[in-house]
């Protein structure tokens, strides 16, 4: 049997642009209406009407935890004007969790801001600082009794996000999601990869500092454990291509787990891995495992991303925030999360400080400008929003009851 600690939390993770439907004051909204390419959100999933029947699936499965996130742009549509009701709102979902035993993982800012703050240059601008802790202040009224608090989702997401809008208004190409690779011609690929990869340690520092303003605000106004998640790359070095990893992952993701240090946790949230020869990022090759997303099937990249974030965050503790697979097939996801939580408890073994494993994601979703790839354990009709958990959900929750599983149970 491997097991886990105890008290570890098991659950799975949203975000609210990705499934609440209608989320008009974002900068993501107005994107999707203008960006060649993209999907609309449109209705999502409607969860911010059913968010009660999603959290009461999740804990009936014996999932312990839900990690979701607020909607800046709903909170505050226009600079400075705080929606009460909105914010009680939000409260609701955390009392919701509270009722049927489920600790709350809050996002304060899960890849959407509201568009007047894109407008004002987003967080390029010189106020965005100031700006987003008005909205944080706002955000510690109604966490009362949370315990987790992530003041943003992966800023080098975010950071590699910004940098493919500049690209693509430029140039005027069509939208990838940051999750999906591109797919035509080794050029279109190259010059996706390139911009995607792009990472200036400057933009690393900028948002460090933000976050530790938002940390201090959250430490003073709450009793909650404070921290970000950082999208991990579990790279690898090709031969010959050794010092390229190195000047890669530093702005790409070691500037990350370098802010993090002084955190009480920091979020690891892993998929895949990849490796890096004299020339970058080394595009893998076509394989019928491969995701929907185009990435490899590397269940392993969750071990390797929580050793190194360990070591670079200098032994902050970690709550695995985000892990999954963008596939039709539920046996392949078991298959992967199965394989995945086998490495993590040998990381665990190794005395690493893990606090938890929260799937990617609760609900098929809006994955940033498409519909297609699915990493939910629950599908979801889109015409009557009707959920249908899948085998994989009563599966993680088994596991979750008995805070572990046989290693050969659940092999395909
Ligand atoms: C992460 C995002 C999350 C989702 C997964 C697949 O980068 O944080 O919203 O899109 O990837």
């Amino acid at each position: 049997m491997t097991t886990f600690p105890d008290g570890f939390l098991w659950g799975a993770a949203t975000a609210g642009h990705q499934i609440e439907g209608n989320n008009v004051n974002s900068d993501w909204w107005a994107r999707e209406q203008t960006m060649p390419g993209m999907e609309l959100s449109g209705d999502a999933v409607d969860s911010y009407h059913r968010y009660a029947e999603d959290i009461r699936l999740l804990a009936e499965s014996g999932l312990t935890s839900y990690r979701f996130s607020l909607e800046w742009s709903r909170i505050e549509p226009v600079r400075g004007h705080f929606s009460k009701a909105e914010l009680a709102h939000y409260r609701r979902m955390i009392d919701a969790c509270l009722e049927h035993g489920v600790t709350p993982v809050v996002t304060l800012q899960h890849f959407t801001t509201p568009q007047w703050f894109a407008a004002l240059g987003g967080w390029d601008s010189p106020d965005a600082e100031a700006l987003f802790c008005a909205f944080v202040e706002q955000a510690c009224t109604i966490l009362d009794g949370v315990e987790w608090v992530v003041t943003m989702n992966e800023p080098n997401m975010q950071a590699a996000i910004m940098t493919a809008m500049r690209h693509l208004a430029a140039s005027g190409g069509d939208w990838t999601s940051p999750t999906v690779e591109a797919e035509g011609d080794d050029e279109k690929k190259q010059q996706h990869g390139q911009f995607l990869t792009y990472a200036d340690p400057e933009i690393g520092r900028m948002f460090t500092r933000i976050h530790h303003a938002a940390r201090a605000i959250v430490r003073e106004r709450t009793n909650a454990k404070v921290g970000w998640t950082i999208a991990a790359g579990a790279l690898t070095a090709a031969p010959g291509g050794e010092e390229k990893l190195l000047q890669i992952r530093y702005g790409k993701e070691d500037v990350y787990w370098e802010g993090s240090r002084g955190d009480d946790f920091v979020g690891v949230q892993a998929y895949s891995s990849q490796q890096v020869d004299a020339n970058g990022l080394v595009p893998h090759p076509p394989h019928p495992d491969n995701t929907l997303v185009g990435t490899a099937f590397r269940p392993d990249s969750l071990a390797m991303a929580v050793r190194h974030a360990w070591e670079v965050s200098e032994h902050t503790p970690i709550l695995i925030t985000e892990n999954g697979i963008a596939t039709a097939d539920d046996v392949q996801r078991i298959r992967y999360t199965t394989a995945a939580l086998e490495g993590l408890a040998g990381t665990i073994a190794d005395g690493i400080d893990v606090r938890g494993y929260l799937h990617w994601s609760l609900l098929d979703n809006f994955e940033w400008g498409h519909w297609e790839p699915t990493f939910g354990l629950i599908s979801v009709d889109r015409d009557t929003f009707a959920r249908t958990p899948k085998p994989s959900l009563a599966w993680l929750g088994k596991v979750a009851a008995r805070n572990g599983f046989e290693a050969t149970e659940f092999a395909a």
